[in-house]
């Protein structure tokens, strides 16, 4: 299959109204979509991502009318998740919610939950419009690499898979939206992302739901993985490299030069975090593609939007561990 790289929206619109999968620009990172109502077509998507069937969906709505036709809200919940939603839709915010009927199991991979936003970015909104129903998307990688920022990662990972890519330059945030669960009047946070555990605690307690005891089968630690085995590493200064390891680094505290080091790339020259999440998955994948035998990552702060940095860069290290077990 031949896969365009283009700006037409009406064309992404046609081939979903067909059942066909293509590739979108959110606010987060570009994700693959299909009609969610569609089970073929979502099908497509574990086909084409290689990804497990037990590993559910984000629903995507056109809008707010939709929430409740997909999903269902209990009375004692509805206060606290009308003010989230009031406050941050739409933007990168899933909330996790009771599904109703009308979502295909495969979408939801059994779970009697469905996991929903509303994107903020002006081409999916556009296209979800007027495609006027919900899609389904994930993020457009291959099954446990890292997520695509830009239509050029997507191409790098899914050439020749999709019939399409909608490219509409880097994403905004770089890293995956945070998603919250709502349970007995708290909120528990299943995946960190641009929306922090501080902005949600203004709405209600929050607690933060490790990796080893989510529901969700898709928050398995080893998600985000490069090619290149990938080491967090705490007193980055005492850091040597063993005899002829080629070593890239991924820095926080910015430098130029460094001998131990063949490429550097700086996360945020300012010391912003949100420059940094919006370089994060970009500079990973660059260095992956420099073919050396270690990327060193120097720690973030781990709090506010850092605490989601931290989170994909453990791991990433977690990831390229699994990979380097891995005959062949
Ligand atoms: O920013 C994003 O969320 C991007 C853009 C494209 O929207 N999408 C994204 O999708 O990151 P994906 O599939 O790569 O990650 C979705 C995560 C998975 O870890 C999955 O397990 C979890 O959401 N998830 C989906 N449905 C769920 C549910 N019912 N309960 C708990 N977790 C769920
Ligand atoms: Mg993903």
């Amino acid at each position: 299959m031949k896969t365009e790289v283009s700006t037409d929206r009406a064309a992404a619109v046609e081939l979903l109204r067909k059942g066909e999968i293509v590739a979108l620009p959110t606010e987060t990172v570009y994700g693959l979509a299909a009609d969610a109502l569609n089970p073929i077509a979502v099908a497509k998507i574990f086909e084409v991502k290689e990804r497990p069937r037990f590993d559910p969906l984000i629903v995507h709505l056109p809008d707010r009318a939709w929430l409740e036709r997909v999903a269902k809200i209990c009375s004692a919940d509805r206060q606290l998740i009308e003010e989230l939603i009031d406050r941050f839709w739409p933007g990168p915010l899933t909330l996790v919610l009771s599904k109703r009927e009308i979502v295909p199991e495969i979408v939801t991979a059994g779970l009697d939950t469905v996991a929903v936003r509303i994107s903020s970015h002006r081409v999916f909104s556009e296209i979800i419009r007027a495609f006027a129903g919900p899609l389904a998307a994930p993020s457009a990688n291959r099954f446990g690499r890292i997520s695509p920022t830009t239509a050029q990662h997507v191409m790098d990972d899914l050439n020749g898979r999709i019939p399409l890519v909608v490219a509409a330059g880097p994403t905004m945030h770089g890293i995956e939206s945070t998603i919250v669960a709502i349970r007995t009047g708290k909120i528990e946070i299943l995946r960190r992302g641009p929306i922090t555990a501080e902005q949600l605690s203004i709405f209600g307690k929050v607690n933060i739901v490790t990796a080893e005891k989510v529901s969700a089968p898709g928050q398995l630690p080893s998600h985000y993985a490069p090619k290149t085995p990938l080491r967090l590493v705490e007193d980055f200064d005492s850091f040597l490299p063993k005899p002829n390891q080629r070593c890239a680094l991924l820095a926080w505290n910015a430098i130029e030069n460094d001998e131990r080091f063949i490429a550097i790339r700086n996360l945020s020259g300012g010391k912003d975090l949100r420059e940094a999440a919006a370089n994060l998955f970009r500079y990973l994948r660059e260095l992956d593609g420099l073919d050396v035998d270690l990327i060193v990552a120097e720690p973030v702060p781990d709090q506010g939007l850092g605490a989601a940095i931290m989170d994909r860069l453990r791991r990433a290290s977690q990831g390229s561990l699994d990979a380097r077990d891995r005959p062949g």
